[in-house]
């Protein structure tokens, strides 16, 4: 089956086509296309992303991208916007997008002016993330299944990011079977700007919390430490060059963080403190010069990555894990990867996944795969309506 997959959570725009097929024991991907629209360069003065300027954006940015994401999977095809005009259909779907007036105007502009393309369903976001960007997102997935009458798959973004790995880029060769299988069970880390949580994978869709960030995640610490030194948003790309430039040049420590909760024998995790023995140690230190900025930043990030090494180290001790995957925007750093990588010695019954590089932060194709795999699983809790009410269904927490 095609999926058509949005995603709005926060500042990133995408959309994807993937075609999907197979079954739990072997789910296979191919990407049709993809299109992102990123907001950093809009939220940079504000040193964080700005939720009501984020949805004015997805807004502007939905159609244009939906009609250059048709374009670019050979799905775009032009027809007379004559058979919706006239059945009752843009009545309610104006009343779907009534509180974005402009995304309406460009949905009867551009998108009653195209057939339907072949998009078996469309999965979207539904959360976690910031409500005002959700509810884009979401109501522009129901006019679009209201226009062709297709179920929509309301999908959670943090399982998203635990199937991002999924994706097989050597896929694209038909005959060659996908390599890529997560074997139960698994622990995953999830390490985003929201979340950082250890979870126990059971089976498919079988979650279960061991821990969690009693206060920031790891990502939120990369980047509020990344503005403590005066560095721009978003701060995780940013540390993570500095402290790969002072790993390889040798810069000499300046100052001694602490490895919060390490300790503590649980799942759990504290990044707060971290970030404000930074704040402290910075102060104390007056103007920082480039070499001292690149030695608090390789620390830093050394602190964070020794607690989830040693906690994920743990979890896969404790649950004999088959698979570790690793998802969220945080596993795009190079150092973390690498850390990871060599943990997996000590653990040669475990497979590591890492999602490739541009799967790690938000995209849309990691909300279709995961849309994908709840729909095998548990097709029951599927809706089969475009007019489905997502509201209803809530935010699902994993
Ligand atoms: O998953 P994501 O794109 O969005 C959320 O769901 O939150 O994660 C964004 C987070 C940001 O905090 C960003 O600074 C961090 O991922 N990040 C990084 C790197 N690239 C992005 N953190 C450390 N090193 C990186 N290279
Ligand atoms: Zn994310």
């Amino acid at each position: 089956m095609n999926i058509l997959s949005i995603e709005t959570s926060c500042d990133e725009t995408a959309l994807a086509v993937l075609e999907c097929s197979g079954n739990l024991s072997a789910p296979r991907f191919t990407l049709r296309a993809e299109t992102v629209a990123s907001q950093i360069e809009i939220h940079k003065p504000f040193g964080g992303v700005f939720p009501m300027l984020a949805k004015r954006e997805h807004a502007r940015n939905l159609v244009p991208l939906f009609m250059e994401l048709l374009q670019k999977a050979g799905m775009r095809e032009s027809a007379s916007p004559a058979a919706a005009l006239h059945s009752g259909i843009l009545e309610n779907i104006r009343m779907v997008l009534e509180r974005e007036p402009d995304l309406f105007t460009h949905f009867k502009e551009h998108i009653l002016t195209i057939k339907k393309p072949p998009v078996d369903a469309i999965a979207v976001t539904q959360g976690p993330g910031l409500e005002p960007t959700l509810w884009v997102g979401i109501n522009f997935a129901r006019a679009l299944g209201l226009l062709w009458n297709i179920p929509i798959l309301p999908t959670n973004h943090m399982e998203g990011h635990i199937m991002s790995v999924l994706l097989d880029k050597t896929d694209k060769i038909k005959s060659q079977k996908s390599k890529i299988k997560i074997e139960f069970p698994a622990v995953a880390l999830l390490v985003s700007g929201g979340h950082t949580q250890l979870v126990l994978v059971r089976d498919w869709l079988q979650y279960e919390l061991l821990g969690e960030t009693r206060d920031d995640a790891v990502g939120e610490a990369f980047d509020k430490v990344a503005r403590i030194l005066g560095l721009p948003y978003p701060g995780g790309p940013e540390i993570s060059r500095l402290a790969d430039e002072a790993r390889a040049k040798k810069y000499p420590e300046v100052m001694k963080l602490p490895r919060p909760m390490l300790n503590s024998g649980n799942y759990d995790f504290s990044f707060s403190g971290l970030k404000t023995a930074v704040l402290y140690g910075v102060k104390k230190l007056g103007t920082l010069s480039d070499e001292q900025r690149g030695a608090i930043a390789c620390e830093f990030e050394d602190a964070a990555i020794e607690v989830l090494l040693e906690k994920t180290k743990r979890a896969l001790q404790e649950h004999s894990a088959k698979t570790l995957v690793i998802g969220g925007g945080v596993v795009a750093n190079r150092y973390l990867r690498g850390k990871f990588t060599e943990l997996m010695r000590e653990f040669p019954n475990t497979t590591l996944l890492l999602p490739e590089h541009k799967l790690s932060t938000d995209n849309a194709v990691m909300i279709a795969m995961a849309a994908y795999v709840r729909n095998l699983a548990s097709p029951t809790d599927t809706p089969t309506s475009g007019v489905v009410d997502i509201v209803a269904q809530g935010t699902m927490k994993l």
